[in-house]
């Protein structure tokens, strides 16, 4: 078993990387948060997989256990189904000490993690994530939320878990699709600050998964500890991340946050090349990476529609907005600009 150990300023947690993880799940859990009610939250393709599992690895350790199941997709990361599941933690009687257990994607992981940190001010939360974008990404870090009608995101919190124990074993059943869109965040990783891991990405056949999974969250780890509010340094996790959000709003929610996040790194990357900021490689190597894993890197929208749909981001402060701008691959930048120069910038990577 690998284990990364996370510090952050408001808890300290491992994260566990194995196959067959879900059969140790009531062992390991019982460690960080005690032997409690456990109310698995998942969505129903992962219920159908999993679910029975966990349950009873986690009865095998003395874990009481309830279960709520969401429809999958992002759809369902909404203000109704938060609600619901805020009831369900209330009709079953979940007190202080019991522990939320997020079992599924980064839907499942946003939406159950926020209801963690709201239900009671705060009670334990246990994060399993079962797709690679989850294991890399969301499950790690402490974001929460929820989509609103606006846009991605818009509400939600941080809060870390006390445990995340991924179970690789469990990306057998991923399709494709969804492999593909774990690969987007991966490389996203080695282009802001990984260049010997974007050159291992070149031979995907070498590739051990538990060892990218292990490296991705090392490197979350080493920005979250040191920016865990998402004030400064974290921002650079967002590569690729506001044209993308726009992009998969622009799709109204159908086309996937990895391949949004893929054609969004290549806009912005195309973009530095062309106005003399980032080396003259860069933008072939990443559409090569992306060719690679089936990832996109074009759009048809408008310079003006991906505008429009990019300056709601949440992370516009007023009349500015920081963008994350690739120099080379394994070294990325933060740039706060104005919105007429962030035009300028997309008009140059489409
Ligand atoms: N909190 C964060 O820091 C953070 C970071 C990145 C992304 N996110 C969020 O994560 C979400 C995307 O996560 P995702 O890509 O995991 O999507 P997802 O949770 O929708 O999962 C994708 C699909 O895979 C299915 N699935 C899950 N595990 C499976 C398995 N082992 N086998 C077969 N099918 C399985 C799900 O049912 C779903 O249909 C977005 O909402 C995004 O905003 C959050």
């Amino acid at each position: 078993m690998k284990t990364v150990r996370i510090d952050t300023p408001s808890r300290s947690y491992p994260v566990h990387i194995a196959d067959n993880m879900l059969d140790r799940a009531g062992e390991l859990a019982a460690e960080h948060v005690g032997i409690c009610k456990a109310a698995i939250i998942t969505d129903n393709i992962v219920d159908g997989l999993y679910a029975d599992k966990l349950e009873n690895s986690l009865r095998k350790s003395g874990f009481d256990t309830v279960k709520f199941v969401i429809p999958s997709g992002e759809k369902s990361k909404n203000a109704e189904n938060f609600l619901l599941i805020l009831n369900f933690l209330a009709e079953n009687g979940l007190s202080r000490p019991d522990a939320v257990f997020a079992l599924g994607g980064g839907v499942v992981g946003d939406i159950a993690g926020f209801a963690a940190c709201v239900y009671l001010r705060g009670i334990k939360l246990v994060q399993i994530p079962t797709t690679l974008l989850a294991m890399i990404d969301s499950s790690v870090g402490g974001k929460t939320a929820i989509d609103l009608s606006s846009g991605k995101n818009l509400a939600g919190a941080f809060y870390q878990p006390n445990i995340v124990i991924c179970d690789c074993s469990a990306l057998e059943t991923l399709d494709y699709e969804q492999r593909a869109n774990g690969f987007a965040e991966i490389i996203k990783y080695a282009v802001i600050c990984d260049k010997e891991l974007f050159e291992g990405l070149k031979v995907p056949k070498s590739l051990d998964i538990s060892d990218i999974i292990l490296r991705c969250v090392e490197i979350k780890r080493d920005i979250v500890t040191a920016d865990e509010r998402d004030t400064g340094r974290r921002q650079i996790l967002n590569f690729g991340h506001t044209l993308g959000h726009a992009i998969e709003k622009l799709s109204g929610f159908t086309l996937a946050h990895g391949k949004a996040v893929s054609i969004g790194m290549a806009i912005i990357t195309k973009a530095c090349e062309n106005a003399g900021i980032c080396e003259n490689s860069c933008y072939n190597e990443l559409v090569q990476m992306l060719n690679r894993y089936s990832l996109p890197s074009k759009t048809s929208h408008t310079q003006e529609s991906l505008f429009n749909a990019a300056i709601s981001d949440k992370k516009r402060k007023g009349e500015k907005i920081t963008l994350v701008l690739p120099e080379k691959i394994g070294r990325c930048f933060l740039k706060t600009m104005s919105l007429s120069e962030m035009r300028e910038i997309i008009k140059l990577g489409i």
